[in-house]
Parts: C-alpha cells; sequence; structure tokens
C-alpha cells in the first residue's frame, strides 16, 4: 500500500503522498450510522442492526480495495450481520482484511443510550486476528502516555499502581472505564480497593478502548471481559493514536476450554496490540451513532442530518475528526439510506 520510498536521512518518507484508505471507509461508518439513527430509541435492536449492515455493505462495495471480512458481528446474538468470509470492495487492491461492526452498542441504539458507534477497521491481508469461535476477550487498554506500562498477566493492583505511575497520577484520580456486568464482581472490588474510579458503560467497549487513549475523555483505561471481535477492532484504534491492548481469550465454561484444547488454542497466550493487528496498514473510521463522549450522533435538521466521524491512519498516526453534512434530497439518490 505504500509508494516508493526516499530515504532523507534519518526520516523515510514515501515518494509521493500515498492513499488513505480511511477517508474513504469514513463514508461507509457514516451511511451505517444514517441508516441506524433512523432507530435510536425505538427498542429494536436487530431493526438497527439490520439497517447499518445493510448501508454499511451497499457502501463498502464502492471502496477501493479487494477485501475480506474477518471480523464480522459474530454469531454471538445472531444478529444480522456481514458474514465472515464475505468478499468487499470493489475488488481493486490493496488486498485487505476487513472488521467491521456497523453498530457497537446495539442495546444503547435501541434505547437511545450515549456511545452507540458505526465502526469499521481495514489492514492488510492476513494481519488481523481470527477469533473463531472465541467471543470473548480480558483486555486492557491504555493510551500512549501508558504503553509499555500494563501486563494483563500481572493483579489488577499491579496494572493500576503501572498506570498511575506512568500518567503521574495518583490511584484514586485514575479513572477505569469497563462493561457493567455481574462476571466483573472480583474486578469492581479489586478496583474500589485501590481507591480507582470507576465508569460503567452498558454496552460498547470500543468506545471504552478509544476512550482510555483520548485525553479529553477522563478515562485511564479500559479493563474487563468484552468481545473478541471488538478487542481487534480496538487494536486498530488504539495502533493510530499510539495506545495499547492486551487481551488473554476468556472461556466462557468447560465447553470453551475444550474447544480451545481441541484446536490447539492458547488460552494464556497474550494477545498483543502487533498480535492483534499485525501491520502498519491499518485504519479505522467511526462515527456517532447517538451522542456519546467521543463523538456526536447523528442530529437532522432542515438541511438533513449533520454526522461525527474519528477517522484514524496506523502508519501516519493522523485522527481526524470529521463533521459532515448530508444533504436529505441527495443522499437518498445514491445510498441505501432513505432518508425521509
Ligand atoms: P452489540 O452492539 O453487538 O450488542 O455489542 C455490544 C457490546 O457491549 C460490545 O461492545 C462488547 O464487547 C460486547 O457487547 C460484550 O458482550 P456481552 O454483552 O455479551 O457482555
Amino acid at each position: 500500500m505504500r509508494a516508493e520510498s526516499a530515504n532523507l536521512g534519518a526520516v523515510i518518507l514515501p515518494a509521493k503522498p500515498d492513499r488513505n484508505l480511511a477517508m474513504e471507509l469514513v463514508r461507509v461508518t457514516e451511511s451505517a450510522a444514517l441508516a441506524a439513527s433512523k432507530w435510536v430509541g425505538r427498542g429494536d435492536k436487530n431493526a438497527a442492526d439490520g439497517a447499518a449492515v445493510d448501508a454499511m455493505r451497499n457502501l463498502l462495495d464502492t471502496v477501493n480495495m479487494d477485501g475480506v471480512v474477518v471480523i464480522g458481528e459474530g454469531e454471538k446474538d445472531e444478529a444480522p450481520m456481514l458474514f465472515n468470509g464475505e468478499r468487499v470492495g470493489n475488488g481493486s487492491k490493496p488486498v485487505t482484511d476487513v472488521a467491521v461492526d456497523p453498530i457497537d452498542g446495539t442495546t444503547l441504539t435501541s434505547l437511545g443510550r450515549g456511545n452507540a458507534l458505526s465502526v469499521i477497521a481495514v489492514a492488510e491481508r492476513g494481519s488481523m486476528f481470527n477469533p473463531g469461535p472465541f467471543v470473548y476477550m480480558n483486555k486492557i487498554a491504555v493510551g500512549p502516555d501508558a504503553r509499555g506500562a500494563i501486563d494483563i498477566t500481572k493483579s489488577t493492583r499491579h496494572n493500576l499502581d503501572a498506570i498511575a505511575r506512568a500518567k503521574h497520577k495518583t490511584l484514586n484520580e485514575l479513572t477505569i472505564v469497563m462493561l457493567d456486568r455481574p462476571r466483573h464482581t472480583d474486578l469492581i472490588g479489586e478496583i474500589r480497593a485501590a481507591g480507582c474510579r470507576i465508569k460503567m458503560i452498558t454496552d460498547g467497549d470500543i468506545f471504552g478502548a478509544i476512550a482510555a487513549a483520548l485525553p479529553w475523555t477522563g478515562v485511564d483505561a479500559l479493563m474487563g471481559i468484552g468481545g473478541t471481535p471488538e478487542g481487534v477492532t480496538s487494536a486498530a484504534a488504539l495502533k493510530a493514536l499510539g495506545g495499547e491492548i492486551q487481551g488473554l481469550l476468556w472461556a466462557r465454561g468447560d465447553e470453551d476450554r475444550a474447544l480451545a484444547k481441541a484446536s490447539g488454542i492458547d488460552m494464556n497466550r497474550v494477545l498483543t496490540t502487533d498480535d492483534l493487528v499485525q501491520c502498519e496498514d491499518a485504519f479505522f473510521a467511526a462515527t456517532g451513532v447517538t451522542d456519546g463522549d467521543l463523538l456526536r450522533g447523528v442530529r437532522y435538521d432542515a438541511y438533513g442530518a449533520t454526522s461525527q466521524s474519528l477517522v484514524m491512519r496506523v502508519r501516519s498516526g493522523t485522527i481526524r475528526t470529521i463533521d459532515t453534512r448530508h444533504r436529505a434530497d441527495r443522499i437518498g439518490q445514491y445510498s441505501s439510506v432513505e432518508f425521509r
């Protein structure tokens, strides 16, 4: 994906500026978010997801790439999905792996709660970790200031101390974001015992992972067990943000453990950011579906709608926030979104 390089002393610059695929991908997440936004608060998460999937698939075919979906929506809740193995893009180069999450936070969307995002990550073919049937992953994610400080094999307290040290904060100045789940009872106790603050989210740990890496969110780290696909997608964003994620596949029970044994999967292997996305040519785009701490959700006015997106490229480390105005009488003509 890289143009021929010229070596100017210590700095390697491409001979000419190359393409940033993320600038094309943002149209895909915008389209999915616009479609999903019609379902905000309407109590039907599958309808919201289905609308986002259709809109995403439609726009994906215009993207200049030969992509294969390696992270689809997952079989966890049998939501409508872009299937793993599905070919996407217009078939031209580059050849890529694609991770899609048309809505991270389908329940957030159906209940009109904040921080639902439409998300896509793209990387060189063969470079994204394939979670297979392993739905859950224990994760720690931090931003650039705590990169290198965390170790998921060590205790919660060890990691909290390390994050606090790296960020020059006291323990009670740290805020840890996590999914509000019964499986986190012990983790919550350990974090509270250390005197740290917790931001509980009901869904959407891609939001949580990104929030940990952006200073204005007030979040210092994401901890706890969430989706493995979301972990891989988050890794693309964290790579661009200069942060870090570590994961350990998490077994739901004996069945998962037996499956891991039978398929030779080492559940104790620490999956690093670079294991989850094994290349520098990776791109990430997310658009807000509902209003949140990272992005505004889709809003409507007389002109049409506005959306807000984050667009990131790993190789350059560029992070863009894109505000887009969508004209109602035009967008419906060329996208799958029924606008009015
Ligand atoms: P959906 O949008 O597919 O419902 O997923 C939301 C989510 O909260 C993810 O962000 C998270 O990784 C996962 O679900 C957690 O799974 P579970 O709800 O089973 O704990």
